[in-house]
């Protein structure tokens, strides 16, 4: 490269792009938006909290020990991931209070396609013994209008009493490590249904259990889940998709009241209030036995609303 004859050498030719000047793409447009923003909201949270020199070099001496340790992503997607999730795949059921349409809860790392479409009664696929205690879920379908929505599809997945899904392997969870159950038959209670002519359904599955992240012990993220006071696991949840033609697609996770992990796990949004549900115990003989169970079983209604998509223009 010439440099430009003159009294003051730059060191630098100031005429052609050489890297060292501001170059204006599309993508650095995108990125100076989001920093100029990033920044000061960085700012605004260290002046409310006062947090000091000291503080500050320990905050990125963690991300220094998580990128050492291979944690960083992972720790990305648990403390941020919630957002991103929410601000695309999430978007069409953003703000439910304004409609009371359902509310949007990440698909997880635990869904397959092609879960068999059942026969009524519906049942979820499970083992003859499977361990757990029974739990029967109704409720009915409608849009945002009211409107019952009749056939639409409920696709539905949820973990055993030992906290494992069925048809997982071992990359479908990385980077987290925790063992698997690779004996399950698969889309063992994994399956899909449909709504009868009142928009509503009904089918049998078992009391989940509890989901482990599966984060290794005494690395940086476990000692950080500890320093916050909140448990490395899922509350317990019933995972659904939901679809009928003419809405959109509305991705959810049922979670229960008397769970007392809501609240306390990786991130305390993933339970939003509106994804709680109350459950029944009937532990009368008469009750369950005139059912064809010999234990006691409990019921839990969830009903699912469905926001219409825009209609082509
Ligand atoms: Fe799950």
């Amino acid at each position: 490269m010439s440099r430009t004859a003159g009294t003051h050498d730059l060191g630098t030719d100031r005429t052609e792009n050489n890297g060292r000047t501001p170059m204006s793409t599309p993508e650095n447009t995108r990125l100076q938006a989001v920093f100029n923003d990033l920044q000061p909201t960085i700012e605004d949270l260290i002046i409310k909290h006062d947090v000091t020199q000291e503080e500050f070099q320990q905050a990125i001496a963690f991300l220094q020990d998580l990128a050492e340790a291979d944690e960083l992503m992972l720790a990305s997607f648990f403390y941020f991931g919630w957002g991103v999730i929410m601000a695309n795949e999430g978007r069409a059921y953003a703000n439910p209070e304004k409609d009371g349409a359902s509310t949007y809860v990440p698909t997880g790392p635990a869904y397959v396609p092609g879960a068999p479409l059942l026969e009524r009664p519906y049942k979820l696929p499970m083992r003859p013994d499977e361990p757990g205690e029974p739990l029967l879920v109704s409720g009915q379908v409608r849009s945002t209008s009211g409107e019952p929505i009749v056939g639409a599809e409920i696709d539905i997945w949820t973990a055993n009493k030992a906290g494992d899904y069925s048809n997982m392997t071992r990359e479908m969870i990385q980077p987290m490590d925790f063992p698997l159950d690779e004996s399950l038959p698969p889309f063992n209670l994994r399956g899909k249904m449909l709504t009868d002519d009142e928009g509503r359904y009904e089918y049998w599955q078992v009391m989940p259990g509890i989901e482990w992240l599966g984060l290794r012990e005494g690395g940086p993220l476990d000692g950080f889940f500890k320093k916050l006071g909140r448990v490395e696991a899922r509350p317990l949840h019933i995972h659904a998709i939901v679809s009928a033609a003419g809405f959109h697609p509305l991705t959810t996770q049922t979670h229960f009241s008397d769970d007392p992990f809501i609240g306390k796990t990786f991130d305390p949004r993933t339970t939003p209030a509106s994804s709680v549900y109350d459950t029944q115990l009937h532990d009368d003989p008469a009750d369950f036995k005139a059912r064809g169970l010999d234990t006691p079983y409990h019921t839990m209604t969830i009903d699912y609303v469905l926001r219409p998509a825009a209609p082509a223009v």
